[in-house]
């Protein structure tokens, strides 16, 4: 069994979709181990988001990532890693996410894509503590 850090970002939160993907995630099969409703401090999504500084969205993500209230959970299952990202669709909710997906269905932009899930072993890892600390 894996863990994996997902996050439904301030606009799935804004848009009323926290129920709706909480449950797609248990209908799955993978359970919760922990959630959370917090607003993002600046520092901790710069250190989320690291490895896209540099890039000419990264200050636009920052400032999307902390401008409401997002909901932080910890998921678990077998290959709860992918299973989550397939869950979510590709990064474009146009382009590369398939409708049946969280970003295809509810999705129309590639930076309001109203998911996140950890895309390896080791950012899930690296994420999972540093959201949630005690786990
Ligand atoms: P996350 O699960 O959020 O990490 O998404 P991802 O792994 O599918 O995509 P990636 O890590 O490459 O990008 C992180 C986030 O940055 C995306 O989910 C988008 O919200 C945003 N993003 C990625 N590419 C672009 C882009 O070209 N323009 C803008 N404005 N935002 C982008
Ligand atoms: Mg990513």
């Amino acid at each position: 069994s894996e863990r994996t850090l997902v996050l439904i970002k301030p606009d799935g939160v804004e848009r009323g979709l926290v129920g709706e993907v909480i449950n797609r995630i248990e209908r799955k099969g993978l359970k919760l181990v922990a959630l959370e409703l917090r607003q993002v401090e600046q520092q901790l999504a710069e250190q989320h988001y690291a490895e896209h500084d540099g890039k000419p969205f990264f200050g636009s993500l920052l400032e999307f990532i902390t401008s409401g209230p997002v909901v932080a959970a910890v998921v678990e299952g077998p290959r709860a890693i992918s299973a989550f990202r397939q869950l979510a669709g590709g990064t474009d909710p146009v382009d590369k996410a398939a409708p049946g997906s969280i970003r295809g269905d509810f999705g129309l932009e590639v930076q309001f894509n109203l998911v996140h899930g950890s895309d390896s072993a080791e950012s899930a890892a690296r994420e999972i503590k540093l959201w949630f600390p005690e786990l």
